[in-house]
């Protein structure tokens, strides 16, 4: 095997939309506050009843049509996420009976915002030991399940979608190629950000109402501090490893957690702002969502273009980060 060629990218974002003036109606906030914090303007909501699955699908079709790939050819299904439709099954496999296919490897990947990377990475690990393999590497996150809507800090913040991409094995020039992916995670730093409920430390009795550690929990300075300073390391990092300068980046393209966080990283890296990807104003931050559908949009809007060298970097709750580096 040479290369690892992703072959198409989808996204899908749920038809409802939540705006800091409907924000303003549900907990003490303004659109000022917002915006000036954090850059986002509006979010997307799941309707009563979507599930990740539902999202994954949609985002899914999208990307094997655009690989020209037919679901049957898969032969993994990787899914960020860390609101899956259910505990059991996974919201791998609840998109592989979607797909009317059975018989394939399906998999959620937990690393909550860093979630795609850790997937993507996952992927490339599966294409070493099975080189003719076809793999769907989706995130589906409903995020406003797991949020406090009484919680203004939080509730802000967070939007649904889904991203997907296809990876294969091939040669160089034959699609984008991702050259480099470096993970890290620090759990001694967990506690900064979490979802306790319902996992088997903080479990719920029948008939027990949930409390507010069901939701989506953060210091939301420690966060940012640490998001800024573990993105600029990485990102550091697999550009040495790759022999690259800063200079050498075309694109940045981080996980859209906060404008703030985006434009620190990019400010580092000496990145004008026009090189930086940013859609956090339409959609939040989505979790593993953020960087596959801010790469469907790059792509598809044209501000990818053929020949970049892209850099992604993520961070997400665990604390997980990583870096990856995509040469389109
Ligand atoms: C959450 C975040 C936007 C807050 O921005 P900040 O500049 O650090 O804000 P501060 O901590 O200074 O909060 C300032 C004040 O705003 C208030 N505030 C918080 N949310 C508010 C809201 N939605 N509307 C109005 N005021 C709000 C706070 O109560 C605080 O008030 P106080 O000073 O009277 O106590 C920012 O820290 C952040 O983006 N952190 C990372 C987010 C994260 O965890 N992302 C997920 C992981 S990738």
């Amino acid at each position: 095997m040479t290369s690892f060629i992703l072959r198409g990218f989808g996204l899908y974002a749920p038809e409802k939309v939540l705006t800091n003036a409907d924000l303003e109606k549900i907990v003490d906030t303004s659109d000022e506050w917002i915006t000036t914090r954090t850059g986002i303007k509006e979010r997307h909501v799941a309707a009563e009843g979507e599930a990740s699955s539902d999202m994954a699908f949609e985002s899914s079709k999208q990307a094997l049509a655009e690989a020209g790939i037919d679901p049957s050819e898969l032969t993994h299904i990787l899914c960020a996420t860390f609101t899956p439709d259910s505990m059991i099954p996974s919201a791998a496999c609840r998109l592989q009976e979607k797909f009317g296919i059975t018989g394939q490897m399906c998999m959620d990947v937990a690393a909550a915002c860093s979630g795609f990377l850790y997937a993507l990475q996952t992927a490339r690990g599966l294409l070493c030991l099975e080189p003719k393999a076809k793999i769907l590497v989706v995130a589906s996150e409903v995020v406003t399940r797991r949020m406090n809507w009484e919680d203004r800090a939080t509730c802000v913040l967070f939007g649904d979608a889904s991203g997907a991409a296809v990876l294969t094995a091939g040669e160089p020039g034959d699609g984008p190629e991702v050259l480099d992916i470096m993970l890290a995670a620090d759990g001694s730093l967990g506690d900064l950000l979490t979802v306790n409920g319902g996992g088997s430390a903080y479990s719920y009795k029948l008939g027990e109402a949930v409390g507010p550690e069901y939701f989506v929990e953060f210091q939301g300075r420690e966060v940012f501090k640490h998001a800024v300073r573990s993105m600029t390391d990485i990102s550091e990092a697999i550009l040495e490893r790759n022999g690259l300068a800063k200079s050498d980046v075309d694109v940045l393209l981080p996980h859209q957690a906060n404008y703030r966080i985006i434009d620190a990283v990019g400010r580092r890296f000496d990145i004008p702002e026009e090189r930086v990807f940013s859609n956090i104003h339409k959609y939040g931050n989505t979790s593993a969502s953020a960087i596959p559908v801010a790469l469907a949009e790059a792509v598809h809007t044209g501000f990818i273009k053929p020949g970049n060298l892209v850099l992604i970097p993520a961070f997400g709750g665990g604390f997980t980060w990583g870096a990856a580096l995509i040469r389109f």
